[in-house]
């Protein structure tokens, strides 16, 4: 049976791709995650009496526990979710984001690497080490740049985005100095079930529904490129199947919107499913915010790599995934009153056997 390990694995990425996997076919998902307060174990509630998921609470940096979870599980496969995320965090308090986005991932490299030059035969061949990373490392675009492709110069612009691209170089040197199998991807602004309510999407169908302010920074123009979780999750498997090693892939919703039209959509959504909500229009709840400091203009991604390579594009239309975003969070009150009362932090304790349990 294939065996992958995957860090940050309770976060709403992580979590989505290691749902999506067990989906697909039987196999081991060792799930490494520090469960910082974006890590949430009710997202992988339906794996709780799945013995082929075996959660670790653990931390990247962890060497000793690296080593000791690839010589024990013997994966053939690493895919490094594991990340502070938010750009907003990043700007009021940088360390984590040095510390995990790329001390965390230098430690997994070189944990990896140690394990993979045992590796021999096919095994060594066949091993991936597939690093997740984002479009925010090649910077802002004005209106009319053509969107990033895989050759366009890193130029990050937040501690985040710097921490991330800090990160793909030292997996590139790996493949580069001593031949680590590595794969790295960028990917665009995700959206969908389980992404933690600090993120511009979640954040306003929640704000919406309960008839809070809507909150947009500055003018509310800048650009993201909208990807539905599920088909950034298809892509990774994809990468993973067939993409060559060394390489970096591109991965993009080719869905540009202003924030504002992002926003405008979810309230046009809440006006239909809530037509008799108090605060109808729910647009009448939009506030313009003072801006992010450094705020990246406009990200857009080019998936012609991608697209031609693996011949992988996205299902969703920004339509369908914002309507099954939506309802998710609707269908789904126990999880969104937990997270928002911080009690998910006890519910691993009550609801889940940890195999294993670290703390940093
Ligand atoms: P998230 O913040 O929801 O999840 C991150 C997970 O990593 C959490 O479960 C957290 O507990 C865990 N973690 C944090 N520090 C850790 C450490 N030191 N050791 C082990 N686990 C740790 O993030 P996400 O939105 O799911 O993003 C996942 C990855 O995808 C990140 O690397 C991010 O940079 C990248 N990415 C995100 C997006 C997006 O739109 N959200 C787009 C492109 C790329
Ligand atoms: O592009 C990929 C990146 O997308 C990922 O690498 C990051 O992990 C992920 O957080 C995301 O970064 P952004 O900064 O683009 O996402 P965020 O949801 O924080 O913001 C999206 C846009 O909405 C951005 O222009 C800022 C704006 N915004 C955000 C929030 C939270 C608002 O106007 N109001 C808000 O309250």
């Amino acid at each position: 049976m294939r065996t992958w390990l995957v860090t940050g694995g309770a976060g709403f990425i992580g979590s989505n791709f290691v749902l999506h996997c067990k989906r697909r076919s039987t196999m081991r998902i060792i799930n490494v995650d520090r469960l910082t307060y974006a890590g949430n174990l009710m997202n992988l509630e339906s794996l709780e009496d799945d013995p082929e998921h075996i959660f670790v609470q653990g931390d990247i940096r962890d060497r000793d526990l690296l080593r000791e979870l690839l010589n024990r599980y013997h994966p053939d496969a690493v895919f490094n979710f594991a990340a502070e995320s938010h750009v907003d965090r990043s700007i009021v308090g940088p360390d984590d984001f040095i510390q995990t986005n790329i001390v965390g991932t230098f430690h997994l490299l070189e944990e990896v690497l140690h394990y993979w030059e045992g590796m021999s035969g096919v095994e060594r061949k066949e091993f991936r080490f597939l690093q997740v990373s984002t479009d925010e490392v090649y910077g802002s675009l004005g209106p009319r740049e053509h969107p990033f492709s895989e050759k366009t110069p890193y130029a990050p612009n937040s501690p985040y985005s710097a921490s991330k691209a800090a990160a793909d170089h030292l997996v590139r040197a790996y493949f580069h100095t001593y031949g680590l199998p590595t794969l790295t991807t960028n990917c665009s602004n995700n959206y969908g079930p389980r992404q933690f309510p600090e993120k511009l999407i979640p954040l306003m169908i929640l704000n919406g529904m309960a008839g809070k302010p809507l909150p947009i920074y500055g003018d509310g123009q800048n650009v993201r490129d909208w990807l539905y979780v599920e088909d950034h999750c298809r892509a990774l498997h994809l990468v993973w199947e067939a993409g060559r090693v060394g390489e970096v892939y591109n991965i993009g919703g080719s869905c540009e919107k202003t924030n504002v039209q992002v926003v405008a959509r979810i309230c046009a959504v809440l006006d239909e499913l809530f037509p008799d909500a108090a605060h109808s229009p729910h647009s009448s709840l939009i506030a313009y915010v003072r801006d992010r400091p450094g705020h990246d203009r406009r990200y857009a991604i080019d998936t012609s790599k991608i697209h031609r390579e693996l011949g992988w594009k996205p299902e969703e239309t920004f339509e369908t995934g914002i309507r099954k975003t939506i309802q998710w969070y609707i269908e789904n009150p126990s999880w969104v009153r937990s997270v928002q009362s911080g009690a998910y932090r006890e519910w691993i304790l009550k609801h889940y056997t940890i195999s294993d349990r670290k703390q940093s």
